[in-house]
């Protein structure tokens, strides 16, 4: 953010009100419903979480709601459930059971609608097709698939039978694949030949043939191939197996039984501020409770909603508002394969339109691309069926929050601006629809039942708009239970910064009101149009490149994408700087991670600004790519001139 955001930021004093007839049907209706549910939760955390797990079908109850040994939780101990009985078997009893449960569309434009009675057959069906493959309850799943219905009904087949999944979005390469499946030793991937993104078919199968001749991919010995874009694509016997064949064979029945609370449900993979992405583990029964509570609070869902959360499921915002949360709480939900502007900028609007969407819920950079598209575009389309919007993965700026709500929104919508990470799974800063006022830029307060704060490096509380560290003083029962394999990092990583909290890794403030403005992360982690990245992710990237000597990654603020990633690289002597090079170096990148990942800018340098001990001056690499004046303490560079030569080089390419 820069500092004249910040600024406005501060500056800040229009405020909502939940609109009348929204809050008279609300769950929560008002400020003073609100307060005395956050008071109850407060009062008596146990009780208030067990309320909202009694929601859920238990085949077995729990003894004890929270075990907390600081820093392990246990919710729920002892209960026993099923998550895919929760999303599915439990709604057949009634009228529900012919209620769409998945909208689909393609990016060619095809359709498909699945009832949750038809739903429940495709995911019995499937679960049964991967006992037959040999898969038991606590083996991975790795899932690398384009947004259509098999990517839910894989990750419900997999919670069923009580495997493990972890999803890997389709955008990352066959590198990051594979070091995906090494981590997690999963025992099967489940891929498609390819899907489709801005006309073009992403092969993904290729993906994975490549990633499984990776040195140590040892652990995977079934694929299946959902048939998607039908591109040509080879088929290994023995080893890979078409989704068809598979459910063809497989019944339609499967008796499935409760796992316990604490049996895990899906790792996936995020970037901290090391290298090497971790699997966030998250388990059963809590995680199910935060889904489902939070889907319900924060979007007010109710019968006949068409609940369109356009996340990709390789994020935890898909698994958690795609799939877990809605089809937990019995709704229709609207899942698309494709980019928004193809074939046009208005094809989000189309298809709010032509599908009746009553809640979308999408990132502020698309949001600010939708502005730059221009109004005319929304303006085409009717739009009226929305009822609510909410904003998710990155701070959105008070201008776009504005738009939103006036030309998608008409004015008549609420916004819920939601803060969360993939270790908390789901929602824990958030307006209420029909209770909370709304200031633009801020996701106001906590939920009911999550404890969280802004304090000082030293655990005490900050003022009144003081800027500190944003933290979790109380275990939540979607809260992550261990970083896969690594559960030292998990102590180190959140629970070490700030003695007795769950440290989230971002900044924020509280105002007067007591409303959070969160300001981005404080740690090497960059998010790029709401996508997270580590920047020695990307360095790692570019020193396994041969003509890389060393390189170092700073964001820097962008309009669009929040943040872009400008990477500086000394080049190995003999490897000429320039043009060539760095069109090397960006396909370098993408091919290791991902297009995600490829830098906005490359700058040569013949040096980076390091510290007496080696350490890489990041901050006054972020200053010099964001072209901000140079200021506070450089008298520890090892070099003064290699600054000056950058902050020139920089000054002069502009
Ligand atoms: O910096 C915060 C930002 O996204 C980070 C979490 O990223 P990820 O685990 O990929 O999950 C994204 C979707 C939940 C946070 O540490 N972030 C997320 N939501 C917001 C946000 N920053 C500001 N406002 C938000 N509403």
């Amino acid at each position: 953010m820069t500092t004249t955001e910040i600024s406005s930021l501060l500056q800040e004093h229009r405020r909502f009100d939940p609109p009348g007839p929204f809050a008279a049907r609300a769950h929560v209706k008002s400020e003073a419903e609100y307060r005395a549910m956050a008071a109850r939760a407060e009062a008596d955390p146990d009780a208030f979480w067990a309320e909202q797990a009694r929601a859920l079908a238990w085949s077995h109850p729990w003894t004890k709601v929270c075990d907390w040994d600081p820093p392990d939780a246990r919710w729920f101990v002892g209960g026993k459930l099923n998550v895919a009985v929760n999303c599915l078997d439990r709604h057949l009893g009634g009228a529900r059971a012919n209620q769409a449960a998945i909208l689909f569309e393609g990016e060619p434009g095809d359709v498909r609608v699945l009832t949750y009675r038809m739903l429940h057959r495709e995911v019995c069906r499937f679960a049964n097709a991967l006992l037959s493959l040999g898969v038991r309850a606590g083996d991975f799943v790795a899932i690398y698939l384009p947004m259509v219905p098999e990517a839910a009904i894989a990750m419900l087949a997999c919670a069923r039978i009580g495997a493990p999944h972890t999803v890997v979005f389709g955008g990352f390469s066959a590198e990051a694949l594979a070091d995906r499946l090494k981590d997690s030793r999963a025992r099967v991937v489940i891929t498609a030949d390819g899907g489709w993104r801005r006309g073009q078919v992403v092969p993904l199968k290729a993906s994975v043939d490549r990633a499984l001749g990776m040195p140590d991919v040892d652990s995977v010995q079934h694929v299946v191939v959902v048939r998607r874009t039908n591109n040509e694509i080879s088929m290994r016997p023995g080893r890979d197996h078409f989704w068809d064949d598979l459910v063809a064979a497989a019944s339609p029945v499967h008796e499935a039984r409760g796992h316990d609370s604490e049996h895990p449900l899906f790792s996936l993979y995020t970037s901290g501020t090391t290298g090497k992405p971790k699997g966030i583990l998250h388990t059963t029964g809590g995680y199910l409770v935060g889904a489902a509570y939070t889907t319900r609070m924060v979007f007010d869902l109710r019968d006949g909603d068409v609940f369109w959360c356009t996340a990709d499921i390789g994020w935890v915002t898909g698994h958690s508002y795609v799939v877990y949360g809605p089809l937990a709480s019995g709704a229709t939900i609207l899942m698309y394969e494709g980019a928004p502007n193809q074939p046009g900028p208005d094809r989000f609007w189309e298809m709010v339109a032509r599908w009746g969407v009553t809640i979308l819920y999408t990132a502020p950079t698309a949001i600010r691309a939708f502005m730059r598209w221009g109004d005319e575009w929304p303006a085409k389309h009717d739009l009226s069926s929305l009822r609510l919007l909410g904003s998710v993965g990155e701070p959105i700026n008070p201008e776009a929050w504005m738009w939103y709500r006036k030309v998608i929104g008409g004015d008549r919508c609420p916004i819920v601006d939601t803060w969360w990470q993939t270790e908390t799974g789901s929602i824990m800063i958030s307006p209420l629809p029909g209770a909370t006022s709304t200031k633009p830029g801020s996701a106001t307060r906590p939920l009911p039942g999550i404890a969280a704060d802004v304090v000082r490096k030293d655990g005490t509380p900050c003022g009144p708009d003081e800027g500190g560290f944003l933290v979790v003083r109380r275990p939540w029962p979607s809260m992550l239970r261990t970083i896969f394999g690594d559960h030292e990092r998990y102590v180190k990583t959140y629970f070490s910064e700030i003695a007795g909290c769950y440290f989230a890794g971002d900044g924020a403030r509280k105002d007067a009101d007591g409303y959070f403005w969160i300001m981005g992360r404080v740690d090497d982690v960059i998010n790029v149009s709401g996508h997270r990245l580590s920047t020695m992710e990307v360095e790692s990237a570019l020193v396994s490149h041969p003509k890389v000597a060393e390189a170092a990654v700073v964001g820097r603020p962008d309009d669009l994408k929040g943040q872009a990633i400008v990477a500086f690289v000394t080049p190995r002597s003999g490897a000429a700087a320039g043009d060539a090079l760095a069109a090397e170096l960006r396909a370098h990148v993408a091919e290791q991670i991902g297009a995600l990942a490829r830098p906005e800018e490359i700058r040569f340098a013949e040096a980076l600004p390091k510290t007496r001990s080696g350490k890489i001056m990041r901050r006054l690499l972020r200053e010099v790519a964001s072209g901000a004046q140079t200021r506070g303490d450089t008298t520890t560079l090892e070099d003064q001139a290699v600054l000056e030569k950058l902050a020139q080089s920089f000054a002069t390419d502009e």
